[in-house]
C-alpha cells in the first residue's frame, strides 16, 4: 500500500484527493457523500456577500461537450466530456451551521471541510472569512472565478497587486490556514502565486477554469445561450504547466492543483508537477461523488506502478527531470514525424 498522506502547510490530509468547490459540495448531503467516498478534504461551495451572486445560481446551466464538440445529453454522458457552464454561489442562510456539522462529520473520517469565498470585494470577504474560521479548519479564497468576466456579483482578479490586496485583507482577519485559488486567465499565474504567498497565503490553488464560448454550427446558437466557463481534459496540460513552473520557482509554498483531473493518473500527474493535493469538480459532477473513492484507490495503484511507496516522494518529481530548451542537445536533422508512415 502506498502512503497517500500529504500536507498543506499545517494541515495533514489522509490522501491528496479533494472535492473542489462546486454544486456537488453545496449541501450537507453532498459534502458528506464526498467525505464518505474517501476524499482527503472537501471544499464547500463558495459564498460571498452579494445576494446577486447567490441569485445567479438561478440562471445557472450546464452543457456537456463530447469528443467531437457536439453537446451530449446528461443522460447519455460517458463521464469524460468537457463541461461548459454558467454557475452562481450558495446562499449564506444557515451556511455556517451546515459547515460546522459537515466538518464534524469530516473529523470522524480523518478528513476536513474547508470553507470557500469567491470574492466580490475584499473587506466583506474578510468578514465572511472571520465567521467561517470559527467552524472550519481552513478557508479557500477564490480570486479567479471566470464568471467574474460576465457578472458583477463576483470578481476575477488577474493582477498581482490586487491578488496581494485581497489576500492581505483576508489574511489579517483570520488565523486559520488560507488557501488562495488563482485564475487560469492571467498573464502569469506563477506571478500571482508569488503575490499571494508574499501577502500571507499559506497554500495556493491553481488554476481556475477558463472562459468559454461554443456556437452550434447547425443553429448558429451559442450552447447555453451565453458565454460561460469551461474545463475539461484538454485543460490539464495548461494547469500542469503553471503548477510545475510555480513549484520550480518556489518549492516551499504548498500547491493544490485543479482544472482537468479526471483519473487517478491525472492526480498523479498533478503530484509529479508539484501539487500536494488535487481538487476535482467536473469528474464528481459527471460521475457522482463515488468517483473520489475510485481516484484514491487508483492513485495507490498508479503511484505503486511508478515505483513510489509514498505520495510525498512523487511531488515535483517530473519537474526535477524537465530540461530547459537550452539544455536539449540538437538533432542532426530537424525531426519531421508527420512525414513518417
Ligand atoms: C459547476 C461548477 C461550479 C463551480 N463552483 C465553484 C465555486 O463556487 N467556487 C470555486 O472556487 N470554484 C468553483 N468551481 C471550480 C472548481 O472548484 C474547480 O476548480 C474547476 O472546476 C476545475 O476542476 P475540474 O477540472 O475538476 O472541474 C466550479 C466548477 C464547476 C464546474
Amino acid at each position: 500500500m502506498t502512503d497517500l498522506s500529504t500536507t498543506l502547510g499545517p494541515l495533514r490530509l489522509k490522501n491528496p484527493v479533494m472535492a473542489a468547490s462546486s454544486e456537488a459540495t453545496m449541501t450537507e448531503d453532498g459534502i458528506r457523500a464526498c467525505l464518505d467516498a474517501g476524499a482527503g478534504a472537501v471544499v464547500a461551495k463558495s459564498v460571498n456577500e452579494s445576494p446577486a451572486a447567490a441569485r445567479q445560481l438561478y440562471i445557472a446551466d450546464y452543457a456537456l461537450l463530447g469528443d467531437d464538440g457536439d453537446p451530449v445529453e446528461w443522460q447519455q454522458r460517458t463521464g469524460g466530456e468537457t463541461l461548459l457552464c454558467r454557475s452562481g454561489l450558495a446562499s449564506r442562510d444557515g451556511w455556517l451551521e451546515m459547515l460546522k456539522r459537515a466538518n464534524n462529520h469530516a473529523r470522524g473520517l480523518g478528513a476536513h471541510v474547508f470553507g470557500s469565498i469567491t470574492v466580490a470585494d475584499p473587506e466583506p470577504a474578510a468578514e465572511i472569512a472571520r465567521e467561517m474560521a470559527e467552524v472550519v479548519p481552513a478557508i479557500e479564497l477564490n480570486v479567479g472565478a471566470p464568471h467574474g468576466r460576465e457578472a458583477r456579483a463576483v470578481k476575477q482578479i488577474t493582477g498581482p497587486e490586487m491578488v496581494a490586496q485581497y489576500t492581505r485583507t483576508v489574511r489579517d482577519a483570520v488565523d486559520v490556514p488560507l488557501i488562495v485559488k488563482l485564475p487560469a486567465q492571467a498573464d502569469s499565474p506563477q506571478a500571482l502565486a508569488a503575490a499571494a504567498r508574499d501577502a500571507g497565503a499559506d497554500v495556493v490553488a491553481m488554476i481556475g477554469r477558463f472562459n468559454g464560448f461554443w456556437p452550434d454550427p447547425l443553429t448558429s446558437e451559442p450552447v447555453l445561450g451565453s458565454w460561460g466557463a469551461v474545463g475539461g481534459p484538454g485543460m490539464l496540460p495548461v494547469s500542469l504547466y503553471w503548477v510545475s513552473k510555480t513549484f520550480a520557482a518556489d518549492r516551499e509554498t504548498p500547491l493544490i492543483g485543479t482544472n482537468g483531473a479526471r483519473s487517478a493518473a491525472d492526480i498523479a500527474r498533478f503530484l509529479l508537477s508539484g501539487a500536494r493535493a488535487v481538487e476535482v469538480a467536473s469528474a464528481v459532477l459527471l460521475n457522482g461523488p463515488g468517483v473520489l473513492g475510485n481516484l484514491v484507490t487508483g492513485l495507490d495503484e498508479v503511484l505503486a506502478a511508478g515505483g513510489y511507496t509514498r505520495a510525498a516522494d512523487a511531488i515535483g518529481a517530473a519537474v526535477d527531470r524537465a530540461r530547459a530548451y537550452a539544455d536539449i542537445p540538437p538533432n542532426p536533422e530537424p525531426l519531421r514525424p508527420w512525414e513518417e508512415t
